[in-house]
């Protein structure tokens, strides 16, 4: 019966003008299932952490920033370029926000092997001489952030190279650096504050023994292609 409604209304809509149906068929963003139970990453990230950083924080992202597509149609759809414009911070800190936490929580597993392998770990002792020293220029750019932000392990496709970056606030990296994102580590305080509290090089250290290797190597491979 619902679905007879929603059929009616994207109809209603189409016969009224093809911007309203764009907005009637627009998908709205949901927020993803963890891979993992909120407690999978103790003792190095607590459940608490991991349930209130997934239920609450992600989730705020993906409902603002489907309001704020929302927003950002109508103004398509009268032609409203001001109000476009204003809509776009709110689209890249919302949608920055929804995209990080996604890869983010792939990033991660409670069966990390430790240390990458294969194609992975060759790339990386080509691009920073071995994995500790990868870690390390990681961690340091994690800790160098000011404020709230993420550091990145990224692919730059022209070089076909690896490499460190930090970003700033939720500014996500591919869009903000051209850099395709491997492995990110949220350095938001809401991300450690609960367990580390203000030590944020405590948090860092011990991400890297929940690290999801696996996952970073599926997306060099896709990155590659
Ligand atoms: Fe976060």
């Amino acid at each position: 019966k619902m679905l007879c409604r929603v059929s009616n209304l994207r109809r209603y809509a189409a016969s009224l003008s093809p911007a309203l149906n764009c907005v009637a068929s627009r998908q709205k963003h949901t927020l993803p299932d963890l891979p993992y139970d909120y407690g999978a990453l103790e003792p190095h990230i607590s459940a608490e952490i991991m349930q209130v950083h997934h239920s609450k924080h992600h989730a705020t992202y993906v409902n603002n920033l489907n309001v704020a597509e929302e927003k950002y149609q109508e103004a398509l759809a009268k032609g409203d370029v001001t109000s476009q414009i204003a809509l776009q911070p709110a689209l890249k800190f919302n949608g920055g926000g929804h995209i990080n936490h996604s890869i983010f929580w792939t990033n991660l597993s409670s069966n990390s092997r430790g240390e990458p392998q294969g194609e992975l770990l060759e790339a990386i002792k080509r691009d920073f001489g071995s994995f500790e020293k990868m870690k390390e220029k990681m961690s340091a750019a994690c800790v160098a952030v000011q404020g709230s932000g993420w550091g990145w392990l990224g692919f730059e496709r022209e070089s076909g190279r690896l490499r460190v970056a930090a970003c700033a606030n939720q500014d996500p990296l591919q869009a903000t650096t051209g850099l395709i994102p491997l492995l990110g580590i949220d350095v938001w305080e809401h991300a450690y504050y609960l367990q580390y509290k203000n030590v944020r090089p405590d948090y860092v250290k011990a991400i890297w023994n929940v690290v999801n290797w696996e996952n970073v190597s599926e997306r060099l491979r896709a990155a590659n292609k």
